[in-house]
């Protein structure tokens, strides 16, 4: 596990592709399905429970253990596990020079106090000076207003697919498309 700590603070740690242990998939899915159940919107509806998200964390932990994707998590005092998401690697080639970030969640016990702020500093600190990435892309479900959240940590909303996202019939909702540069990042 590597750890640093780029504007952390309440006791907080970083950690980057964490090893993969039995414990740490269990905080994983328990936190996932958590934030789904208190209405995040992370790929699944609710009402979800442990069995539905383990094979589902499974899969995502397999791509970071092999090495394509990267694990960005913030753990607590405590050493649980408070917020987290993965930096998808969209296959190399033309766009390997940016990223995708996919399962954005803080621990519903612990939002709207600054830990989603943390991740994202977390996650462009990795981006720019692990990676060597110049943007990082990622999708939000439109009508939940998160694209506030982002646009404070200076994603700009770049496009829009109409209905892209089906929640049940007759139930469409934008994906909305935002983009971060990371150039503007202090060194
Ligand atoms: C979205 C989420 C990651 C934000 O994390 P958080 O810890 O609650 O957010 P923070 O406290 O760090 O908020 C940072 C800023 O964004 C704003 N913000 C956070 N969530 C917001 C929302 N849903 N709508 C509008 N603004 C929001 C805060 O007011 C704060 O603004 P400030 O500049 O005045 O300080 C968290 O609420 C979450 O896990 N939600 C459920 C999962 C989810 O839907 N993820 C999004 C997937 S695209």
């Amino acid at each position: 596990m590597t750890t640093t700590a780029p504007r952390l603070r309440d006791g907080v740690t970083l950690v980057v592709d964490p090893p993969v242990t039995a414990p740490f998939l269990g905080e994983i899915v328990d936190l996932w399905v958590r934030v789904t159940n208190a209405g995040g919107a992370v790929g699944f509806l609710p009402p979800i429970d442990a069995a539905m998200v383990h094979p589902v964390a499974e899969a995502t932990l397999r791509r970071v253990a092999a090495g394509v994707d990267t694990f960005v998590g913030l753990v607590d005092g405590g050493g649980h596990l408070l917020a987290w998401c993965v930096l998808e690697d969209g296959g190399g080639g033309l766009r390997r020079h940016w990223r995708t970030v996919v399962r954005v969640m803080v621990d519903p016990d612990r939002q709207a106090a600054g830990y989603g702020r943390m991740l994202l500093d977390a996650v462009h600190d990795v981006a720019r000076d692990r990676l060597g990435l110049d943007a990082l892309m990622l999708q939000v479900r439109g009508g939940t207003g998160t694209e506030e959240f982002y646009r404070r940590s200076g994603y700009e909303l770049v496009g829009r697919l109409p209905g892209a996202i089906r929640l049940a019939p007759g139930d469409d909702r934008d994906e909305l498309v935002m983009w971060r540069r990371l150039g503007d990042l202090a060194p």
